[in-house]
């Protein structure tokens, strides 16, 4: 059994972040989403992993996620040279795949459950394709699936307007080998990219075995800002534990589950977990209420803010309002001049929002 994490694409729906970096190294309480899905696969019981890449990506992600030494974990990276689809990205990684069954993952998917109980029943019942659904409440955004009551499904369509079920499918596939087959038989859809949920289509046409579990517990797709703050906040409810290795002075007071990297000093502040601080972070007269994550050398001084995810190397000061819900990139600078500032001026890149609320 092999796994396949899908880590190309464009990212569009986060930018501006991804203008610079890879959406699947965007972190959730301090740790790239991509990593939770391999470790997800790992404790699945599989180590040969492939990662699809993207040409403007793809060093990023393979310079922070290496080979696979730290996972415990060989990992082989597949460039896509063009997103041209799921489909299309397994159909570029043959020669990796060869005739073993996968599971393909989405990079930017991240799930509560453990993925071993449905790769026992993929492999038990020996499927074609087993996939994971999950009620929501706006199918329109994903792939659906029509099931009968015993799970078997009848049909599926990607993003449709009119969705025939709120069963939306989890980005977390079990296949076959005959899977490529099924690829061979399908053409790009209306919006120009192969769909996977047209191959699993085939394979039903076919009369192929195919399956479906419905998961109970989170699932996130974080796809777009609100996504990635609600991953975030459930990570670090479910993950936080204290564990304080930087230097705190006396009027610093912590409350709650708090995690604070090596190096990171923090004076005169209150910290309310669950919050998750980096290395090297400087922190000064700051309140940091819950569901914050702040990363590597992130400066704070004079700030308020709670439930946002500040990237490294980031510097807020003097921000009179608390800042809530917000996600700051990496390097960017936020704040006052002088002490009582008369107006506000921006450096802000594009598709950047600043929200007075
Ligand atoms: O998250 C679940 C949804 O994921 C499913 O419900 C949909 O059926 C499925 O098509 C997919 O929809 P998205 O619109 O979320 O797909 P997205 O374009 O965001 O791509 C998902 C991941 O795959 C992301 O990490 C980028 C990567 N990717 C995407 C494409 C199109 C590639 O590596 N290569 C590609 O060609």
């Amino acid at each position: 059994m092999k796994a396949l994490i899908l880590s190309g694409g464009k990212g569009t729906r986060l930018r501006p972040l991804t203008y610079t970096g890879a959406k699947q190294l965007v972190p959730v309480a301090n740790k790239p989403i991509l990593w939770y899905g391999i470790e997800g696969i790992v404790a699945a019981g599989i180590t040969d992993i492939g990662i699809v890449i993207s040409p403007e990506t793809g060093d990023e992600v393979r310079s922070r996620t290496g080979n696979g030494d730290q996972f415990g974990a060989t990992i082989s990276y597949i460039c896509q040279d063009q997103p041209l689809g799921l489909a299309h990205a397994v159909k570029i990684s043959q020669d990796f795949l060869r005739d073993s069954p996968f599971i393909m993952f989405l990079g930017d998917n991240l799930i509560e459950h453990e993925l071993k109980s449905f790769l026992d029943r993929f492999i038990e019942k020996q499927l074609d394709a087993l996939i994971l659904l999950r009620p929501v409440e706006n199918p329109s955004a994903f792939g659906v699936a029509k099931v009968d009551a015993d799970g078997r499904v009848l049909a599926l369509v990607e993003k449709p307007k009119d969705p025939p079920s709120n069963l939306a499918l989890v980005g977390i596939y079990y296949f076959s080998p005959y899977i490529h087959e099924a690829i061979a038989q399908i053409q790009p859809s209306a919006r120009g990219e192969l769909e996977i949920t047209d191959a699993i289509q085939k394979l039903i046409d076919l009369d192929r075995p195919v399956d479906s579990r419905v998961i109970e517990g989170w699932w996130l797709d974080t796809g777009k800002k609100d996504d990635l703050l609600s991953a975030n906040q459930i990570v670090l409810d479910a993950q936080v534990v204290t564990d304080i290795r930087g230097e705190l002075d006396k009027a610093t007071k912590i409350d709650g589950r708090v995690r604070i990297g090596a190096g990171s000093t923090v004076k005169n502040s209150l910290i309310r977990g669950p919050v998750a601080i980096g290395d090297n972070c400087r922190i000064e007269n700051c309140f940091i209420g819950p569901y914050s994550s702040i990363a590597d050398g992130v400066t704070l001084l004079d700030t308020d803010i709670e439930h946002s995810v500040i990237l490294r190397d980031a510097t807020i000061s003097g921000i009179k309002q608390r800042i809530v819900d917000s996600l700051i990139g990496q390097r960017a600078r936020l704040g006052e001049a002088v002490p009582r500032p008369k107006a506000l001026r921006f450096m802000i890149g594009d598709d950047c929002q600043v929200e007075l609320v």
